[in-house]
């Protein structure tokens, strides 16, 4: 039951994260291509700005590496690929730990130098997201160089639950909005308030809590304790695939 719950989640937000991924390339691509750069602005504040050259080619190399990262955790967590596709498996990590290296960096510096709307509060938590990025990804590397796999499969769970944290604050605002049908806790406008500095920490946090206890379960839990794990990941299964269905509904297909 513990393994299926896993399973359900990791499915349905896979498919969430490919949505996500299939939005960014159509939206951000489709202006790129069409030589009209400021299509990229249509979510973003600051998205192209003129004569801003560093900052754009940053951002255009983050929404890159964001579809390469959202692509590719998918692919590098099935299990059929690993096995199947060894040479596959290990150039796409490298590539996804490098990707994730960038994202890092460079959202810190779109983040602190370039600027974006939202709060000091929120600024933290993105922040906090970006460095556990970091550390994620050189935890992963680090193990799987020293070959030790049970730690290096830990880490690569815990960096893509980390890549998955701005996804998550997406979903989960969209599901918000859905279920209140109107702005609650903050300012639509100045894209700042408790709610969202919140999410800006629990988008990073929250999943990591919930996969320390999935391990725990898994590894050590008592019959009790496994049930009440995957009772948690069967809700959680549940509202993610309302904040998806939310998200794309409400935000990523009418921007298509
Ligand atoms: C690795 C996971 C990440 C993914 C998949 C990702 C994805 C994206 C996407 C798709 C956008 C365009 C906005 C939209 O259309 O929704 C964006 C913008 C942005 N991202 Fe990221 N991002 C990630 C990590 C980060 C990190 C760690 C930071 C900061 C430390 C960051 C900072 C920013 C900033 C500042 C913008 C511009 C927002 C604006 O000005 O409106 N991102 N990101």
């Amino acid at each position: 039951m513990l393994e299926n719950s896993a399973r359900s989640w990791a499915v349905v937000a896979i498919t969430g994260q490919l949505i996500f991924a299939t939005y960014v390339s159509v939206v951000y691509g489709k202006a790129l291509a069409a030589g009209n750069m400021k299509g990229w602005n249509v979510a973003m504040p600051r998205g192209y700005v003129e004569g801003d050259t560093s900052g754009n080619i940053t951002l255009g190399l983050h929404l890159l590496f964001a579809v390469v990262m959202l692509a590719g955790g998918a692919a590098q967590l099935a299990p059929w690929i690993r096995n199947r596709y060894p040479q596959f498996y290990r150039w796409n990590g490298r590539l996804y730990l490098g990707a994730a290296a960038l994202m890092g960096v460079g959202g810190l510096y779109l983040l602190w130098v370039r600027g974006t709307v939202g709060g000091l509060g929120q600024h933290l938590g993105t922040t906090l997201n970006a460095v556990l990025l970091l550390l994620c990804a050189a935890m992963t590397l680090r193990h799987a160089i020293a070959r030790r796999f049970r730690d290096h499969q830990r880490w690569a769970l815990r960096l893509f639950l980390v890549t998955g944290g701005v996804w998550c604050f997406r979903i989960s605002l969209m599901l918000i909005l859905m279920i209140y049908r109107r702005p609650v806790g903050f300012d639509l406008k100045a894209f700042d308030g408790p709610l969202l500095t919140f999410l800006s920490f629990a988008q990073t946090l929250i999943p990591l809590a919930i996969l320390e206890l999935y391990l725990w379960a898994r590894d050590r839990g008592t019959a009790m304790g496994k049930m009440a794990v995957a009772g948690l990941l069967i809700v959680l299964t549940l509202a993610t695939a309302g904040g998806v269905a939310a998200a794309t509904l409400g935000m990523w297909l009418p921007r298509m």
